[in-house]
């Protein structure tokens, strides 16, 4: 954006939780863009940034460091170019097509969730290996047979799969989705993938989401014990 920062986006090597914490500051800071005061409010601090997302400001500065000089010291960062900044960063600014496998539960949900298709995420395929499911349709997306999915990513070029069959079923799909071209895949089954280098892949297990904050819930009760 003009007259404000460079991105430089091509640096390698940055660290996965500099990535989270960009994307809630993106998510959050997009929500308050939108409210009264942030209509209102041309620039923004860190420490604002801080109040509204619940990150450290250093740590806020330190992760943005990493791409270029934002703001202006004792101005603070454009609300609005910020936003577009961290779009661009986190490659939310393009559109993704992205593959499903796993009717199911969860499969359902996430395909009726309509956040996905805000941030530019669009499911183009459902695949399942249930004869009974295959061919019926969530929302307008008709659900194919596994069978096909390779030639399915090759011929639209996708490149984002979501995994969401059961434990002892994906590391087959994940293969499927590799051979067919897929690079990121966001897996919902608890288990650990075997996946090339090339590949990355994110997987959401909700029981050691649970199981951490079970674990510091602990620790306060002992140590009020
Ligand atoms: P589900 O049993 O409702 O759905 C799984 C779907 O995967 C079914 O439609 C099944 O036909 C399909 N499937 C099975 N093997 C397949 C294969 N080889 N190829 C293509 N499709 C195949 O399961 P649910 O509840 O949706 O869970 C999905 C995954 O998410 C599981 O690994 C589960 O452990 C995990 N998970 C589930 C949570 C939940 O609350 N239901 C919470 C967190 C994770």
């Amino acid at each position: 954006m003009k007259g404000y920062h460079t991105i430089n986006n091509s640096k390698k090597n940055i660290p996965q939780p500099t990535i989270h914490r960009l994307s809630i500051c993106h998510r959050c800071l997009e929500l308050f863009a939108e409210t009264e005061k942030g209509r209102k409010l041309k620039t923004i601090s860190s420490s604002e940034i801080s109040e509204i997302t619940g990150i450290n400001s250093n740590q806020i500065r330190k992760d943005l460091a990493y791409f270029g000089k934002f703001g202006r010291r004792g101005i603070g960062y454009p609300v609005k170019d910020l936003v577009y900044s961290l779009k661009s960063i986190l490659g939310s600014s393009r559109k993704w097509d992205i593959i499903l496998v796993g009717a199911g539960n969860i499969g359902k949900a996430l395909i009726r969730y309509r956040g996905f298709q805000k941030r530019g995420f669009t499911i183009k395929g459902i695949f399942d290996n249930n004869q009974s499911k295959i061919g019926k349709k969530i929302g307008n997306i008709e659900i194919s047979d596994i069978k096909i999915i390779e030639s399915f990513i090759r011929r639209r070029n996708i490149k984002i799969g979501i995994i969401a069959v059961p434990a002892n079923a994906a590391q087959g799909v994940a293969n499927h989705m590799i051979a067919g071209g897929i690079k990121s895949i966001l897996n919902f089954a608890p288990i650990t993938l075997k996946y090339p280098h090339y590949v990355k892949i994110n997987t959401i297990d909700i029981s050691v989401e649970l199981e951490r904050l079970v674990y510091f819930l602990a620790s306060e009760l002992k140590a009020n014990d």
